[in-house]
């Protein structure tokens, strides 16, 4: 059977490298003949961490191949545990459950100039796009923020290389720009895609409204809480013709798992995309950190973790 074919997939953990300072780089290496499907830029996966916390890593994609995965993963003191998990517990040998790759932070394919910002650990992502670009001989500005260059991971190849400029922290580096500074002059038709902590996307996302489908965000983290209807409402799966009530205060994902429907999903906050499910009919409101309401209007989907419906009935294509 080919990975995934099953839902997860089996990898080991074969190596831990040190990244930068609080950053290390693992190797995921599939357990399975058959090989692991392809890594696109800006990627990631979920990892199953022992004790059954689930979390979303970017897959560092210049460093994938067809045997194995690598996530960077910086230790977040103050995080969910998953990074805590991985830099004090997590051995290599060690057996795991890895998602198939999911990828909702991809490049658009066209000859536009791109500006790639990131912020911290939001380099791994946005690391694998650059080295993409380049590849494809697009032309490409990377500005990456971080505390120092002991903080700054893949320094040894970034720094030097035109169009890459690293910020340090003000104490060493006074002249840094800011994120408006490093937007100024930028091509009309340029691409702006940012990974990085959650008040640089949130000051980004002021600074760019005007870029429209042109301003690319990861979050790793949910930007707004989960949309609330005020009344209930019914949500209609297509394929059964099944009817079933959302009461205020459930989620529509709740009400499929408790009725026992066969639905994705995996952080449960609308940050990863897993539980992206085709509308057929209704009007949901929207509240994922994955996508744009412009751009579920335009694949005409809805995460049923965390988003609502404005009308009283919804059709999903279930
Ligand atoms: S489960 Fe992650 S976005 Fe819904």
């Amino acid at each position: 059977m080919a990975p995934f074919e099953a839902g997860n997939c089996r990898v080991r953990l074969t190596g831990m490298r040190y990244g930068a300072q609080d950053i290390v780089l693992y190797e995921l290496e599939a357990l399975d003949a058959a090989d692991l499907p392809s890594v696109e830029a800006g990627a990631h996966l979920d990892l199953h961490i022992p004790g059954g916390l689930v979390r979303q890593y970017s897959l560092v994609a210049p460093l994938c191949d067809a045997r194995r995965y690598v996530i960077g993963v910086k230790r977040e003191e103050r995080g969910r545990g998953g990074s805590l998990w991985l830099h004090d517990h997590a051995r290599v040998g060690q057996i795991l459950d890895v998602s198939a790759p999911r990828n909702h932070f991809a490049l658009v394919h066209d000859d536009a100039p791109v500006i790639l910002l990131a912020g911290g650990i939001g380099i791994t992502p946005i690391y694998s796009m650059y080295r993409a670009l380049l590849d494809q001989g697009r032309a490409v500005q990377l500005h990456y923020w971080c505390r120092t260059g002991e903080h700054a991971l893949f320094r040894s190849t970034l720094e030097g290389q035109s169009g890459v400029t690293l910020h340090y922290s003000r104490h060493i580096d006074p002249g840094r720009k800011s994120l408006a500074q490093a937007l100024q002059g930028m091509a009309d038709d340029a691409h702006v895609y940012c990974c990085g902590p959650q008040a640089m996307l949130d000051e980004l996302e002021d600074i760019g409204a005007d870029l429209g489908p042109r301003l690319h965000l990861e979050r790793f983290q949910a930007a707004a809480p989960a949309a609330v209807a005020e009344q209930g409402f019914t949500v209609v799966l297509a394929r059964s013709g099944s009817e079933m009530l959302v009461s205020p205060g459930e989620s529509i994902l709740q009400v499929l798992c408790d009725a026992g429907v066969d639905v994705m999903y995996s952080c449960e906050q609308g940050i990863c995309g897993a539980c992206e499910v085709r509308v057929l009919e209704g009007e949901p409101v929207h509240a994922d950190s994955v996508q744009s309401a412009e751009e579920h209007v335009r694949r005409g989907t809805m995460m049923v973790c965390c988003s609502s419906s404005r009308s009283s009935r919804l059709v999903l294509d279930l």
